[in-house]
């Protein structure tokens, strides 16, 4: 009797638990914008010319931390510039973003600070944002690889440290993007920042920290050719870079083609060891990712790789979004246009409670204009299932 009851109630419990995981089947992923808000206006505030290279990041608590380059003087990347941030604690509603607050001031360096990479340590729950000063070398030497990191959420930052010291005066970019706490063996827990050389002695060369951001060493280097020598067009010069870890373990790196070697399109290459190496056998192009030499966006999220850049083999226009549900070997063949003029550089992230809320929705940041990508820096909220 028990029993055949019991049997009675199996396919109804089988359906929902079917409906349950259709809610958020990958294959219906059918992305609308939800809602969109510009973060920074170039030239509408008093001390800031330009504003570009938008960061975005989840912090431990489920808040959003947007951050960008205020350029004070103008829209060169040399110049004196501020770190400008500002947080949502409710998901990127609107009209509750924070006001912006400028946690660094490099002063009135004529090569001054360029960012970044942002990397929260959920074992801690630390948010670091780690930038780069004197890069080019411009009037000024040596080039400082600089960290800052907040304990409270983006509320209060600490003062800045010189991450030099451990790592030597290399001239490195981080990002732009965000940098990965591993969540996967091997070296579960290590702190991963990835970015990228001058364009003499550009590759991508990737930090580590096993102790929570204390301590740095350099890992992996995967260098151009001919290194720390003047480039020609479609000489190989991998770039600017965003890192992603994969549920193997592996770190997958997107990678800028800078002078469009063997393709107009973007570089994949591979870490097995936790960013130690960047193996060249791993390395592949992605001809399917059109680029024209951009700093994109990646993001595993509910083993779905989504890809943000502007989708064009001359011009930075038409921010697209495509997804993946094979790790990046093959993207779906919807793809979904979130501008269609002027775009530059994008990052994307997620909220990652658990909650069916936070499975809806990535949130892009990106470079937007009418006529030209540096007029503004948008913050896109993107419904990821919304033909339901
Ligand atoms: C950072 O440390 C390096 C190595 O000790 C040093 O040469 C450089 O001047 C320091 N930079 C700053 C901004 O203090
Ligand atoms: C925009 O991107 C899509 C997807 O890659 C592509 O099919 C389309 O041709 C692009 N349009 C322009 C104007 O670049």
């Amino acid at each position: 009797m028990e029993t055949g009851s019991r049997l009675a109630a199996l396919p109804l419990l089988l359906s929902l638990l079917s409906l349950c995981v259709c809610a958020f089947s990958p294959k219906q992923i059918v992305p609308l914008l939800y809602e969109e808000q510009l973060l920074w206006v170039s030239g509408f505030e008093g001390e800031v010319n330009t504003y570009r290279i938008p960061l975005l990041s989840f912090t431990p608590k489920g808040s959003l931390l947007a951050f960008s380059e205020a350029r004070k003087m103008s829209d060169h990347d040399l110049g004196q510039k501020f770190i400008a941030m500002r947080r949502s604690t409710d998901k990127g509603k609107g009209a509750t973003w924070s006001p912006t607050s400028f946690i660094i001031d490099d002063g009135a360096q004529i090569d001054g600070l360029n960012l970044g990479s942002v990397v929260v340590d959920e074992e801690l729950g630390l948010v670091i944002v780690v930038y780069v000063l004197c890069f080019n070398h411009y009037h000024c030497s040596p080039s400082s690889t600089m960290m800052v990191e907040s304990v409270d959420d983006g509320l209060s930052w600490s003062q800045p440290r010189n991450l030099s010291v451990q790592l030597g005066v290399k001239s490195f970019c981080p990002g732009p993007g965000f940098g990965i706490q591993k969540r996967y063996n091997p070296a579960k827990g290590r702190l991963v920042v990835c970015g990228h050389g001058t364009l003499e002695g550009n590759g991508v060369f990737c930090i580590l920290s096993d102790d929570h951001g204390q301590n740095w060493y350099n890992g992996a280097a995967l260098k151009s050719i001919p290194y720390n020598q003047k480039k020609r067009a479609q000489d190989f010069s991998p770039d600017e870079c965003q890192p992603v870890e994969l549920t193997d373990g592996s770190i997958v790196v997107n990678v800028r083609n800078q002078n469009n070697y063997h393709c107009r399109c973007r570089m994949v290459v591979r870490s097995f060891d936790g960013g130690l190496t960047l193996p060249i056998d791993s390395l592949f192009f992605d001809y399917e990712l059109v680029d024209p030499a951009v700093a994109a966006g990646a993001l595993l999220k509910d083993d779905v790789l989504y890809f943000t850049n502007p989708s064009n083999e001359q011009h930075r226009v038409n921010l697209t979004l495509r997804w993946s549900l094979t790790d990046g070997n093959s993207w779906e063949k919807k793809a979904m246009q979130i501008w269609a003029g002027p775009s530059g550089y994008s990052s994307i992230t997620s909220l990652d409670s658990g909650s069916a809320d936070d499975k809806r929705y990535i949130f892009v940041i990106y470079e937007k204009g009418y006529k030209s990508y540096e007029e503004t820096i948008s913050f896109a909220k993107i419904h990821l299932f919304s033909g339901r």
